[in-house]
């Protein structure tokens, strides 16, 4: 099959200069073997326009940092095989985000906010002591952190998410999943009320709209809508507990 050529038009604005106006431009390269999108705006950047501002790190889906919008769709560049694409491509910043320039956005803000408003750390019962026994859990346990414990905090989530374009406080999916994962570890003892009061509002479960495509764009596979379901069953428990229909007892915390 003979190389293809492709067509791309990026999106391209500097939001702190005050020339710049948004707009669309266009490149042509000759598809190549086992392109990728990293490879193809390297080539871009390096060939044709080298002040092309985007975010590459790691290469390997770990950094979550290349995450842009191809053909409408959030995806990370260096995951993106150009085989998977027709001729014409079409690149924009993730929506949501601050833009920094052309296809780079300021995901890092958002994730540090989030991380403070869910507490995203182990709210231990006892003051650390350096001595003492290292806390154990099961492998089960372990297991299901370290699932919850893999996003690479990229946006697609976010970036793909209907009720967060409408509401920029909305926790989003990968808030509500660091929720799950502390709710998953023994060793946190957070109060309910404190869970109760970040979940159970517009900005978190009640700002889903259950269109889930959190999780048809997580380039991680995380399970989002299961944890979003999970979350809801939660807080209509905490508020029976709290208006006292239900015993403590009877109130079961799996997933299941
Ligand atoms: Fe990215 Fe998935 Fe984490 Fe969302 S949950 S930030 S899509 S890795
Ligand atoms: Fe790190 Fe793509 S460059 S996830």
């Amino acid at each position: 099959m003979p190389d293809r050529e492709l067509r791309f038009r990026v999106f391209r604005h500097n939001p702190f200069d005050p020339e710049s106006t948004p707009r669309m431009v266009q490149f042509q390269l000759t598809e190549t073997p086992r392109m990728t999108l990293f490879t193809a705006l390297t080539r871009i950047r390096e060939e044709l326009e080298p002040s092309l501002q985007f975010d590459i790190v790691c290469r390997a889906a770990v950094c979550g940092s290349c995450a842009i919008l191809v053909n409408g769709k959030p995806r990370l560049a260096c995951r993106t095989r150009i085989e998977t694409l027709p001729n014409d491509i079409t690149l924009m910043p993730l929506p949501f985000f601050k833009l920094v320039a052309d296809l780079s956005v300021d995901t890092g803000q958002w994730f540090r906010d989030m991380g403070t408003r869910v507490q995203s750390w182990i709210n231990a019962r006892e003051p650390f002591d350096p001595n003492a026994e290292e806390a154990r859990m099961s492998n089960e346990t372990a297991a299901e952190i370290y699932e919850l414990d893999r996003c690479i905090e990229c946006g697609c989530c976010v970036a793909a998410c209907g009720a967060a374009q409408m509401n920029p406080e909305y926790l989003g999916a990968a808030g509500m999943l660091r929720i799950a994962r502390f709710l998953a570890d023994p060793r946190d003892g957070r109060p309910e009320a404190a869970v109760f009061d970040v979940v159970s509002t517009e900005e978190g479960i009640f700002g889903c709209i259950g269109l889930a495509a959190c999780e048809d764009y997580c380039p991680k596979d995380l399970p989002l809508t299961s944890r979003l379901a999970y979350l809801r069953r939660k807080t209509a428990l905490l508020a029976l507990r709290k208006s006292s229909q239900v015993e403590e007892s009877t109130v079961a915390d799996g997933y299941a």
